[in-house]
This record gives C-alpha cells, sequence and structure tokens, in this order.
C-alpha cells in the first residue's frame, strides 16, 4: 500500500484487512479499508491508525516510512475513536515512541487508559476546542457521540477543509490503487455505494438518531472533503457521501427503498414451499424482492437486505414449541440494529402446538421493532392450495403496502 497526498499537508496511509471477520462477527468478503491520516503543520499529527492485527501496524510504518516522517517526528495522535480497528496499533507504537501527547475525548480519555495503561500526556479535548499545529494548520473537534461509541468526535482541518470522521461516512470494501472518489469508475462508485449500504446497516445502524445528530452539528462547517477511516476519501464530491448517510439514517425508522427482503427457514422443505408463491406475489406488483435462506446467509447480508427494505416477509417453522432458533437469534439482532416500522408478513409450518408465531411477537415487542404485520398464515405439515394461494395474496398485499408507504415518503 503506498502513501498518497489527500491534499496539501494531509496525507493518507491506509491497510485492508480480508480474510476475516470484522468484530468477529461481521463477514468482509470485499475486505475493509483501515485508513489513518498524517497532518502536517509546522508539528505533525496522526489521526487514527489501524488494528493490531499481525503485518498491519507494520504497513502504518512502511508508510511513514515513504513520506520520509519518523515516528519520533510526531507530536500528536489524535485518536477520534477508541475501537481497536483504529487505535490497536497504538500498542505497538508505543515500543517505538514512549512520550507521545495523545488526544482524544474525554471519554475516549478514559479508554486510552484502559485499553493501553497509557499515563502519559493525555489531553481531551471539548467540542469545539481547537489545536494549532502551526504554518497556519488549526485542527477543530466535534464531538459526534455514538458514531459509533460514545467518545467518537471528528476532527476538521480548518485549513483544507477536511473532515476526519473515523467511522462517520466510511464503507466495507478494500481500497487498492483507486482510493479517492475522483479516481473511481461509476462501477467502483456503485460498489463503495453498496460496500457503504452493508457497513452502514452492520455497524452504524443502531445510533441513526446520532448520525442525523452529527450531520446537524457539522451543518455549520464547509467541508470541502471527507477523509473517513474506512473506505473511499471523498473530495470530489463529499455531499454524495453525506448525503448518502442521511438516506441510509433514515431507513431506520422507514421508509426505505421499495424493496422486501424475504427470510426463510426451512428443515424438512415444508414452510420452503411457501417462498415461491409470496415472491411471485410480490414481484406481480413490481417490488424488488431479497431473498435468503436462514441460516445458510450470513446475517451481515441479511441486515444489509433489511435495512434497504420497506417490507420483510418472514418463512419460518415451529421447533421445540418457538421458533426455528437460529431464525429466532437472527430476528432478534435485526431488533437491537433498530431496523424498525416494516412493514411485514409471516408464514410457516407446524407440526404439533406450533409456537413459533408466539415467539416472533414476543420478539417484535422485545426490540420495540413497530413492525406493521399481516395477518400470518400457518399450517399444519404441508401447505394445502389454499394456504398457498393465500401467501401468494398476502405477498401482492405487502408490496401494495410497501409501494403506498414508500409513495408517501
Ligand atoms: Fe471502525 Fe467503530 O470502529
Amino acid at each position: 500500500m503506498k502513501t498518497t497526498q489527500v491534499t496539501d499537508g494531509i496525507y493518507r496511509l491506509s491497510a485492508n484487512i480480508e480474510d476475516v471477520l470484522f468484530e468477529d462477527i461481521w463477514a468482509i468478503p470485499n475486505g475493509m479499508a483501515m485508513n489513518s491520516y498524517i497532518v502536517k503543520g509546522d508539528k505533525a499529527a496522526i489521526i487514527d491508525g489501524v488494528c493490531d492485527w499481525d503485518g498491519v501496524p507494520e504497513t502504518l510504518y512502511e508508510q511513514l516510512d515513504q513520506m520520509d516522517l519518523d515516528v519520533k517526528d510526531i507530536d500528536y495522535v489524535i485518536m477520534n475513536h477508541l475501537e481497536p480497528d483504529h487505535s490497536g496499533w497504538f500498542k505497538s507504537f508505543l515500543k517505538l515512541r514512549a512520550d507521545v501527547t495523545v488526544i482524544a475525548s474525554e471519554k475516549g480519555v478514559e479508554l486510552v487508559k484502559h485499553f493501553y495503561g497509557y499515563d502519559g500526556d493525555v489531553r481531551a479535548v471539548k467540542h469545539g476546542e481547537t489545536l494549532d499545529l502551526g504554518d497556519g494548520r488549526v485542527l477543530l473537534f466535534a464531538e459526534i457521540p455514538n458514531v459509533h461509541w460514545p467518545e467518537t468526535i471528528a476532527t476538521y482541518d480548518t485549513k483544507s477543509k477536511t473532515l476526519l470522521p473515523c467511522d462517520a461516512f466510511g464503507s466495507f470494501g478494500s481500497v487498492h490503487d483507486a482510493m479517492y472518489d475522483d479516481q473511481l469508475t461509476p462501477e467502483q462508485v456503485d460498489f463503495y455505494e453498496q460496500e457503504a449500504e452493508r457497513y452502514y446497516a452492520n455497524i452504524v445502524g443502531p445510533f441513526s438518531p446520532f448520525v442525523q445528530r452529527a450531520v446537524e452539528k457539522l451543518a455549520d462547517i464547509e467541508i470541502k472533503i471527507i477523509a473517513p477511516g474506512h473506505g473511499i476519501v471523498w473530495r470530489q464530491d463529499p455531499g454524495k457521501i453525506l448525503n448518502d448517510y442521511i438516506r441510509y439514517a433514515s431507513y431506520a425508522k422507514g421508509p426505505a427503498k421499495t424493496d422486501v427482503t424475504v427470510l426463510y427457514a426451512s428443515m424438512y422443505g415444508m414452510t420452503e414451499m411457501g417462498v415461491a408463491p409470496v415472491v411471485e406475489g410480490l414481484e406481480s406488483e413490481g417490488v424488488k424482492v431479497h431473498l435468503h435462506k436462514i441460516p445458510e446467509t450470513d446475517w451481515g447480508d441479511v441486515i444489509g437486505s433489511v435495512w434497504q427494505s420497506s417490507g420483510v416477509v418472514i418463512g419460518v417453522p415451529t421447533y421445540e414449541y418457538k421458533m426455528f432458533p437460529l431464525m429466532g437469534a437472527l430476528l432478534e439482532e435485526i431488533g437491537r440494529k433498530k431496523a424498525l416500522y416494516r412493514k411485514a408478513f409471516r408464514f410457516g409450518s407446524y407440526g404439533w402446538s406450533g409456537g413459533a408465531q408466539k415467539e416472533l411477537d414476543e420478539i417484535m415487542a422485545r426490540n420495540k421493532t413497530n413492525w406493521d404485520f399481516l395477518e400470518p398464515v400457518e399450517f399444519r405439515g404441508v401447505p394445502t392450495q389454499v394456504d398457498l394461494d393465500l401467501i401468494r395474496r398476502r405477498g401482492k398485499e405487502l408490496a401494495v403496502k410497501v409501494k403506498g408507504w414508500v409513495a408517501q415518503g
């Protein structure tokens, strides 16, 4: 990976992670970029860093070498956000350099101690405070709590009008030769938009009200460049990722797109018999369907689909007097991600007592999802033709509701 210049006095250092689960849970089939930035005035600051996985901090140091910057010449380590995908490298940095000044929010300072045991010069900054690096370069700090953790701040370079917001405005997806939006083909723009949407749903989604507050807080500053902690740097059209994030945040309470996600689990194929009819009903109204079998589909993909869908169909049978457990666990996670106010429908098979519907109702109530369900279709064993026709009609009915909701905005 090569060091590149974002703009005069700001340099990007980056490392891709691949073939791992991010946060040890989220699949990243297209990898993920960890971005760090050097900002130079008379003094030099490094803003955020990389994780501590094997070889990753070393990638960062190699990129410092490329720009002839020794770790001893770094005056400030600015930790916008303490999650170890950005701060993990600090352990290895301390072996090279024991006496640096660390800057973080008041809450961030607590984690510098608890994560890294560092009791050197650690300075807490508040919203609106500045740091003068000399040579006309003054950094301004903005508190953007819960995007992604409570301690998060964004750093703004007043000279170049560059915003360095860490997780905010980031995406999944490794970054290679094209690192800036002005270098991307239209296909690459689409790729990073899809990666950003899934990243948002998987990582940032539950904090959507805080994303909206952060955008409001930042509205008063002129932003020419957005340089996030993950993904592409936006210097040609920063408004694109800003508006995308406003849109993603709005999906939390919906409506989202005119899409419907169909999730189904089926132990012996009886519940699965309802999938084709419900999809037929949905597609007869022209809505886009995202179809996922559980547990085969990765949770991150499912949550990405649900986030962008205004409607959800759940095909799930009863299992031991409750719901098929892997669907239950997934729906709990969807609830925790706060994909709220969806139009929804459930169908499924049972053998003896049933129980899937009761547990579904409990999960929805516990997570306060406010999903608006059509009347479910349950059948004992194999669905009859009457059941299948009713499922098809429910699919069509759901699609009509979704379209009406999206049209109303
Ligand atoms: Fe990229 Fe919340 O860390």
